[in-house]
């Protein structure tokens, strides 16, 4: 077993790097599959568990793929035949790698994908998926725990989705690249991440107009090729130092950090009495002795984003007052909230709305991340906690969040990551050697 152990109280100083956005480089692997010739090169790509699993699933339809990990770059050749089924045990592991549904039935005219399994978050439908897809002229059909996508030619429509689904947008936008016509997709996702994959299927010779809008025009084309691109900074990474810096009465610049990217959560850190400092360096943080009460719901982009909600949860809970998050995104997302309590936060949740009754002084204790961004809430908890915090199940942590220990050392924490074996023996494990791990799993 692994815990990431922190002595509080930190205060962080420094500046610290940010990689590429893991949920910008996921769905750009799933469009290589679009290139029917040349190479696909990116750069920019965060050695992340996420990112190796996704190369496995590319490298089950016969897709040929070179990870870097040190220069953090990836090449893909997908110009040879391939096969268009996801395994079962690959698509249980990452439900993201759904997005390689409507990249495949648009090339092969057949995928064969599991269904992706819910998770801690929340069902995690994919309905909007699949009917964005039959209005292309895909059938679709579910047995044995797999999505069957069959289609002659892809045809262009006029889709609508009931709700800005960041998935769903880019499953349907890259399957409507290869349709025969033009299609609209109207209420879709406005993410920085859709807008990186659109450009990269327009360096693929794809015609998209729209990106970062409420609606996507798509005129099909016959073939897609390879292209070079490095990916776009990971705002929810960014953000997550952003908070660590402002709860720990810190003073961080995040570099190059896209003031553009995280404008909600920058607006509601300044309300809270953050500095917020943008230059051509990055976004430098300077957090205050007393952070504000602050409300705060979450949104599709350009809305305050669910990503960030259980880390804002943290700097309401010190703040010196009561403030509330609404969730309106995920219908299970609190679940850290119980783990903040055993470090003495008070709160009260009802549905999908909680009141964070601040200030908290809080303690260190042994807690469990539940999920991805709870994780990351959980350390920045522990970094202004007095005492030793503990935090377990890192499998979480190491999907989304490259190097955090040693980042976090680098703006003086005292942090630490170890492996407890079974006599209880603790030995220090370095980021370096999770992710070599990783990658071999
Ligand atoms: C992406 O998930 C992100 N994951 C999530 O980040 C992020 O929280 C989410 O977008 C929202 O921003 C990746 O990009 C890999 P959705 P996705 O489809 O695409 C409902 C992280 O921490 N919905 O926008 O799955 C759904 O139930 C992860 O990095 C349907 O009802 O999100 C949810 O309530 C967590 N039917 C809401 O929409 C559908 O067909 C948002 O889901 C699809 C979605």
């Amino acid at each position: 077993m692994e815990q990431i152990v922190i002595n509080g109280v930190n205060q962080l100083s420094g500046e610290v790097e940010i990689e590429g956005a893991k949920n910008a480089v996921l769905p750009i692997l799933a469009s290589t599959i679009l290139a029917s010739s040349g190479i696909t090169t990116l750069d920019n790509v965060p050695p992340l568990s996420d990112v190796f699993i996704m190369n496995k699933v590319l490298e089950e339809f016969n897709i040929k793929i070179e990870f870097n990990q040190v220069q953090k770059t990836i090449s893909v050749d997908a110009s040879g035949e391939l096969t268009s089924i996801a395994p079962k045990e690959l698509v249980e592991k990452m439900r993201a790698s759904i997005v390689v549904l409507g990249p495949l039935v648009a090339r092969l005219g057949h995928a064969k994908v599991a269904m992706p399994g819910g998770c801690a978050i929340g069902s995690r439908p994919i309905d909007l998926h699949l009917k964005g897809l039959e209005k292309l002229g895909v059938k679709i059909d579910q047995h044995d725990g797999f999505i069957e996508a069959t289609a002659d030619q892809l045809h262009g429509a006029d889709i609508y989705l009931d709700f800005p689904s960041v998935g769903a947008t880019q499953n349907i936008m890259m399957a409507a690249t290869l349709a025969k016509g033009n299609t609209v997709i109207e209420n879709v996702a406005r993410e920085p991440e859709i807008v990186d994959l659109a450009n990269v299927l327009n360096k693929m010779g794809a015609k998209i107009t729209g990106a970062g809008t409420d609606s996507l025009k798509i005129k099909g084309v016959d073939q897609l090729h390879g292209c070079d691109h490095s990916v776009v900074q990971d705002r929810i990474e960014a953000g997550t130092y952003m908070i660590a810096a402002a709860v720990s009465n810190g003073n961080v610049l995040i570099k190059d950090a896209i003031y553009e990217h995280n404008r909600p959560l920058l607006s509601k850190l300044a309300e809270m009495g953050v500095k917020v400092n943008v230059s051509d360096d990055g976004v430098r943080i300077i957090g205050p002795k007393v952070l504000a009460p602050a409300d705060v719901q979450t949104l599709p982009h350009p809305g305050f984003p669910t990503d960030m909600q259980a880390q804002m949860t943290v700097a309401q809970l010190k703040a010196d007052g009561i403030s509330t998050m609404n969730e309106t995104v995920f219908e299970n997302r609190f679940m850290h909230l119980d783990e903040l309590n055993k470090m003495g936060a008070s709160y009260k949740v009802e549905g999908n709305f909680a009141t964070l009754m601040g200030p908290t002084d809080f303690q260190g204790a042994e807690v469990s991340a539940t999920d991805l961004r709870a994780a990351a809430a959980l350390v920045i908890a522990g970094l202004i906690a007095k005492g030793e915090t503990r935090v377990s199940h890192l499998e979480y942590m190491d999907r989304g969040y490259y190097h955090l220990v040693s980042k976090f050392k680098q703006l003086g924490a005292n942090i630490k990551r170890v492996r407890i074996d079974a006599a209880g023996r603790e030995t220090l494990v370095t980021d370096d050697q999770v992710i070599s791990e990783e990658s071999l799993a």
